[in-house]
């Protein structure tokens, strides 16, 4: 049976972080989570974008709607919103990794990563790892972490991370999002391996899944056309309309992520019809290059290594 909104388990007592939360899918999971009555903090880089996302939300929400300052790409801006978080929380129930953007020419982050890698990747990589001290204080925590099927075409370019050399900006997002499925893999290999050493919280250890929408129609795309220019695809993208979901649609699986009982620690889920482009979330198939151990662990001790190099490690009181 399709599992949708209406399943989300009751989410009262329930704190969650959704990155990117001002449109597209991260408002819509906002919105889904706030009217099962979870806390919804909505990260954003946009004070007033954030704010009347928080308008929208508010006449459906069965619980406080807050604000976080996000700009994940910018490592200082990431760590400083961890630390408010556990300045204000002290805890958290659900990291949503959502936040993206899609093949702009070549362009980087303040701190001098490119672009998608920096957002989509690094950014998230350091928020999860700040945040890591406050989701171990509550049993039964969740990340997920928001991925595409741009992964299925995605290599990790070692040499080349950042599109020094050769820049294509659709590699560039297809490397971002086979890195964020890596990512959200081995941080549930480094969970598991906690758990062996350890004994569980009431309701078990922190799970990390992953998840992708298919096709949903966001902002994601007109916002992609208008930094490139590129024309043809705008026309590509009316041509394909009929093929794209509402964003409501393309949250499912990142909600179903996050919430339903029966998803699996390491669980990536998507659209189950058209090949993964629409549907209703069921488990789908992991590009092979996140299934290799020696590219995930070397993906996580680079990207440790830029992020220390970048800035020196705080963590969460
Ligand atoms: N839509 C699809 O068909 C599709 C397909 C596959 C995967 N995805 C993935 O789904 C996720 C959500 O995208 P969407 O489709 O909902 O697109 P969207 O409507 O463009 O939303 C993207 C969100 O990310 C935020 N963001 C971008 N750069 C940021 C930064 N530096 N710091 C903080 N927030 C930032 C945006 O903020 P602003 O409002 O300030 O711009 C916006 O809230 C992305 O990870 C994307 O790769 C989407």
């Amino acid at each position: 049976m399709a599992w949708t909104a209406s399943d989300i388990p009751d989410q009262s007592g329930r704190l969650a972080l959704v990155t990117g939360a001002s449109s597209g899918l991260g408002l819509e999971t906002a919105r889904a989570l706030a009217s099962h009555g979870a806390t919804v903090v909505l990260g954003c880089r946009s004070r007033a974008r954030a704010e009347a996302a928080r308008q929208e939300l508010l006449p459906t929400a069965h619980g406080p709607i807050d604000l976080l300052d996000l700009d994940l790409a910018d490592l200082e801006s990431v760590h400083r919103a961890a630390a408010e978080m556990a300045e204000r929380y002290g805890r958290l129930d659900l990291l949503i990794n959502n936040a993206g953007v899609m093949a702009p020419p070549r362009r980087l982050t303040r701190q001098g990563f490119e672009l998608q890698f920096g957002t989509n990747h690094l950014g998230h990589f350091a928020l999860t790892s700040a945040l890591l001290p406050l989701l171990r204080r509550r049993p039964g925590a969740r990340v997920v972490t928001v991925t595409s099927g741009a992964q299925y075409f995605g290599r990790l370019d070692f040499d080349d991370l950042q599109g020094e050399r050769g820049y294509d900006r659709w590699k560039a997002y297809a490397q971002s999002k086979l890195a964020n499925v890596a990512f959200a893999l081995e941080l549930q290999q480094r969970l598991n391996a906690e758990s062996v050493a350890g004994e569980p919280g009431e309701s078990g250890w922190i799970l990390s899944l992953a998840a992708h929408p298919g096709l949903a129609r966001t902002n994601l795309q007109p916002d992609s056309v208008a930094a490139s220019g590129a024309r043809f695809e705008a026309l590509a993208y009316r041509l394909m309309d009929p093929l794209f979901q509402s964003a409501a649609m393309g949250a499912l699986p990142q909600l179903f992520a996050a919430t339903a009982p029966e998803a699996e620690p390491g669980g990536h889920y998507g659209p189950n019809q058209w090949g993964g482009m629409r549907g209703w979330p069921t488990a789908v198939r992991i590009a092979p290059a996140a299934l290799d151990p020696g590219q995930r662990q070397r993906l996580w001790q680079v990207s440790e290594e830029l992020v220390a190099q970048t800035l020196p490690t705080r963590h969460c009181p």
